[in-house]
């Protein structure tokens, strides 16, 4: 069990309604790891995490959490064993407070308020900014403060597998250096998470595997040391730094 995947993808196929977009996805996220999702625009990366977040059915292929197979289980039931998804644009409910925004990812789970005391406690740790802005209604933070309540809203569901998609869009090279201190040290601590991220360097250098998707389908997969000097890989996605 300890070594089994987290999440685990057999010939998965999906998309929406009558659109396929997802052709054959064969994957298996390692439990306790960093794995990273790569692609370019439309290779069906946000697709991918709405299949495994159960958003959108199955079209084909089986789909295995904890070894168990959970294909066609709703979103309430994937969020319930753990496996929390941080959506691409944040979507905070901007009127209300940074903490309610907070409190929203935990609100289907029955917990004492002692407890969501102690989670809202290491989210804060995590993001004191956060802590500092707790009142402020959540339209009114920066770019990456908004990033931050998105991933503490998370943090909130009790992740065993937190997937966050687009992890450093629009933001500065600092907050995406704080965000991924932040991820290892997440990490760290034993949380298996599953990320989107444009910046492909970036990606590579946090994550321990990656999966590359094209089309609807994966493509390659390796460490993520051996992607980031394989040829093939610098010449289609970092062509810019090779002139
Ligand atoms: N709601 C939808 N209805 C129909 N087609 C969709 C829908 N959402 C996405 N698609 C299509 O699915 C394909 C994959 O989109 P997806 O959003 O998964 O890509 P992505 O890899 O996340 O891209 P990006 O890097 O731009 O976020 C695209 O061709 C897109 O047009
Ligand atoms: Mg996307």
């Amino acid at each position: 069990m300890a070594d089994s995947p987290i999440v685990e993808l057999q010939g998965l196929c999906a998309g929406y309604g009558e659109i396929q977009v997802l052709w054959g996805i064969d994957i298996a996220v390692r439990r306790g790891e960093i794995t990273a999702l790569i692609g370019s625009n439309g290779a069906g990366k946000t697709t991918l995490m709405r299949a495994l977040s159960g958003l959108i059915p199955t079209q084909g292929g089986i789909y295995f959490a904890d070894d168990k197979d959970v294909t066609g289980d709703r979103a309430a039931q994937i969020l319930a064993r753990g496996i929390v998804h941080v959506p691409e644009g944040r979507r905070l409910f901007g009127a209300m407070s940074v903490e309610d925004n907070l409190l929203m990812g935990a609100y289907s789970r029955k917990v004492s308020r002692g407890e969501l005391n102690r989670d809202l406690d290491r989210v804060y740790g995590t993001f004191p900014k956060l802590c500092d802005r707790r009142h402020q209604a959540a339209a009114t933070l920066s770019g990456g403060e908004q990033q931050m309540c998105a991933i503490g809203r998370g943090l909130m569901s009790a992740p065993r597998l937190l997937m966050i998609d687009e992890l450093s869009l629009g933001l500065s090279p600092l907050l995406v250096e704080q965000l991924v201190a932040a991820l290892r040290a997440l990490n760290a601590e034993g949380m298996s998470i599953l990320l989107v991220e444009q910046d492909v360097i970036t990606a590579l250098d946090l994550c321990h595997s990656a999966f590359i998707m094209d089309m609807g389908r994966i493509v390659r997969h390796g460490e993520g040391a051996q992607l980031l000097a394989d040829p093939i890989i610098r010449d289609a996605y970092l062509g810019v730094l090779e002139t």
